[in-house]
């Protein structure tokens, strides 16, 4: 089969595509001919070779094959495992291996997908769709609140802007591009800022809730939107900038707001529920994922450029 394979940490270009053996479903294990690859944020950082994301990246074994989640149907099901799912189009978790024709996939984690959403969609609501579902929750968004959403057109930002207006809050979608808050403005954001922008927070004015993903000193000053009301808070999923943003207990103290944490990774056993929640929302229809491109495996290299360059927008899917 055709997989992409990477056999030095580097820059985008160290992504080729090449020949490997086709792999065998081992136990609990399903064999799946992949439809959509999904690229993410976090393939970048396994990527990269040098930067500041690089530090926090998990040991990878080289020769390497990115990709994190991937869509398609079912071929076999390996030795002692259910083959229920044999046959049926499902999204899952991979631990490597995601851009490839075929792809391992845990038995365990395989979620079959509802007829009524294609695999790229139903990909953007695997990891990036979870992770929306579960930040609002985390949130505790009312009407009442004013949200400051980061990165709001990107794949867990565009998601974030319609469950944040279905909550009832006013959404301000900050981006570092016209082309992104354009996204963010017709998925009902009710305002935009260009966070890339000198003095960009006086044109935000205080906000109750910042979805922080971006970190460093643009996380530092959003955090500073909160100061002006009681009970506000800072859910942090992220820092894309590669620095997390710089606010101290003193600062938590003086300003008042709650600093909350989500992360996937370490709330593993919340996963199936926000997972099933994402796609409940996709198929009636109330969470709308922006597939921002599709493009052939041969192309990963330029997918992973389009996240460095910030060109990227909504979900990114490579396809065999
Ligand atoms: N907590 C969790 O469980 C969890 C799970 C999955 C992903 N994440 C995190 O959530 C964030 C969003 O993930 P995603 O896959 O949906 O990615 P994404 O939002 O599609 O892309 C990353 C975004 O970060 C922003 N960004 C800010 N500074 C950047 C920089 N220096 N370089 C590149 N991008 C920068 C970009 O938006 P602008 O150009 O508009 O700033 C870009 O849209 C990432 O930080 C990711 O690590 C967290």
């Amino acid at each position: 089969m055709k997989a992409v394979r990477h056999h030095r940490f580097g820059p985008p270009e160290v992504l080729v595509l090449e020949d490997v053996p086709d792999p065998t479903p081992g136990p609990g294990q399903l064999l799946v001919k992949v439809a959509a690859a999904g690229v993410n944020y976090a393939d970048v950082m396994l990527r990269g070779e040098a930067g500041p994301t690089a530090r926090f990246r998990p040991e990878v074994t080289l020769p390497a094959t990115p990709g994190l989640e991937v869509a398609g149907p079912v071929l076999a099901a390996g030795p002692d495992t259910d083959t229920a799912l044999v046959g049926r189009r499902v999204t899952a978790f991979v631990p490597n291996g995601g851009y490839a024709e075929l792809a391992l996939v845990p038995a365990a984690g395989a979620v079959p997908v509802p007829d009524g959403l294609d695999d790229n969609r139903a990909l953007a609501l695997l990891s990036q769709g979870a992770t929306a579902v579960g930040v609002i929750d985390a949130a505790r968004l009312t009407a009442e609140d004013t949200v400051l959403v980061e990165a709001a057109g990107g794949g867990i930002g565009t998601l974030l802007v319609q469950l944040a207006k279905q909550a009832g809050a006013t959404v301000i979608a900050a981006a570092s591009s016209e082309r992104k808050l354009d996204v963010a403005r017709k998925l009902g954001a009710d305002r935009v800022v260009d966070y890339s922008r000198d003095g960009w927070t006086e044109e935000v004015g205080p906000v109750t809730v910042v979805l922080e993903t971006v970190g460093g000193r643009t996380g530092t000053e959003a955090f500073q939107l909160l100061a002006e009301r009681t009970g506000t808070r800072m859910v942090v999923y992220g820092f894309a900038s590669g620095e997390p943003a710089d606010i101290t207990a003193a600062d938590l103290f003086s300003v008042g707001a709650a600093l909350i944490p989500f992360s996937l990774g370490r709330n593993p056993e919340l996963l199936a529920d926000l997972n099933r929640r994402a796609l409940d929302l996709g198929t009636a229809g109330r969470l709308d994922p922006v597939i921002g491109s599709v493009l052939p495996l041969a192309e990963a290299a330029a997918a992973h450029r389009a996240f460095e360059d910030r060109t990227a927008i909504g979900k990114m899917v490579l396809t065999p």
